[in-house]
């Protein structure tokens, strides 16, 4: 097998490129280089720099690479940008996504992994989400991630391709500080920010319906999340004819905001700051937690990393890029 990752300069890409290597798969990676860095790729792997929407590229590239296999990963991802250009992320994330199945089914490919992810399922009020909650996206990123899915299932099963969508959560962690995610969108590196000036964390919310009231979220390290991208590229590998596979990725345990405030706070040295809650925020769920069950039984995989390794690794790729992190902590550290 020789197996396409599509964004694999990108922050998961590049730890599923570096999973799949050390397990002694061949990859080549095609990405544009618009959100990633080649400089996380493990030595030795080709990369193309161009859009999946290149038709052309994507040709000659499954044809000189022997291309057997398919991981999907390039798209944009910015829940509140989707909102403000919903045509570049439909362009982006589906046309994209077309261009590329095209070429797939023309090359003979037959084997598929989508990265989707956790917001295909909106705002479910369920206690563990499974793989038949209904599916109500809130934003055009999840349309998108949701649209995707119907298009690889429809595809694998028109030209024979065994597929695999794999639904993430809250992905956190590194599994060098080099390979940490950049971008400022999500809980962990916002609350990081913050201390890094000084000020506490934010909570928005703290009158839900949940233990100590602020919102519950399931995260995965992304170590274990490549992982489960080896597991679903093997399970695919031993499909005779087409399967279609859709799996929740996540731990099954959920942490709250405040807990994930505390542990901000511990691993910064800032335990002098007092989290400050405000308003809830329109459209976010009280609890999303993922049932794992269904990857455990079809795949034999399970998250093995805890959230402190998570929030460990995360703090030690943010100071990575912003040394004067730990010296406020150490500031924050006298003064307490
Ligand atoms: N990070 C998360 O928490 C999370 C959660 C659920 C799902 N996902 C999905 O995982 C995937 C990877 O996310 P990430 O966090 O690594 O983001 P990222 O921005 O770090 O990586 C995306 C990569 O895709 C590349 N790319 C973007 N558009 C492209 C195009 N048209 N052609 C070629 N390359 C292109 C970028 O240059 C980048 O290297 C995305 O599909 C995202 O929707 C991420």
């Amino acid at each position: 097998m020789t197996w396409l990752i599509t964004g694999g300069t990108g922050y998961i890409g590049a730890h599923v490129a570096r999973a799949m290597v050390a397990a002694g798969e061949r990859v080549v990676v095609l990405d544009d280089v618009s959100s990633g860095f080649p400089e996380r790729l493990p030595a030795g792997v080709p990369l193309v720099r161009a859009s999946v929407q290149d038709r052309d590229v994507v040709d000659a590239t499954l044809a000189e690479h022997g291309v057997t296999g398919v991981i999907h990963l390039a798209a944009k991802k910015q829940v509140g940008e989707s909102v403000e250009q919903p045509l570049t992320y439909y362009r982006e994330n589906v046309h994209g996504l077309t261009v590329l199945l095209e070429a797939v089914a023309a090359a003979g490919v037959r084997r598929f992994v989508l990265s989707s992810s956790a917001a295909v399922y909106g705002m479910p009020d369920v206690d563990l989400v499974t793989e038949d909650t209904p599916c109500v996206p809130m934003n055009p990123y999840g349309e998108t991630k949701l649209a995707g899915e119907w298009l690889v299932r429809a595809t694998g099963r028109a030209h024979g391709i065994s597929t695999a969508c794999l639904r993430y959560f809250n992905v956190a962690g590194a599994a060098a500080p080099e390979l940490a995610d950049v971008g400022v969108f999500n809980i962990i590196p916002m609350m990081f920010e913050k201390v890094t000036a000084g000020e506490p964390p934010l909570i928005f919310g703290d009158d839900y319906d949940t233990p100590d009231g602020t919102c519950v979220r399931d995260y995965i390290h992304v170590e274990d999340l490549a992982d489960a991208h080896l597991a679903a590229a093997r399970w695919l590998t031993a499909q005779d004819g087409s399967r279609d596979l859709t799996l929740n990725v996540g731990t099954g345990q959920g942490v709250s905001v405040r807990e994930m405030a505390d542990l901000v706070l511990g691993v910064s040295g800032r335990r002098d700051l007092t989290p400050v809650v405000e308003p809830r925020r329109a459209g976010d769920p009280a609890r999303v937690v993922a049932s794992c069950e269904r990857a455990t039984r079809e795949l034999g995989w399970r998250a093995r990393h805890g959230i402190d390794a998570m929030v460990g690794s995360a703090w030690e790729g943010w100071c990575r890029r912003h040394p004067e992190a730990r010296g406020v902590a150490g500031e924050g550290a006298r003064s307490a």
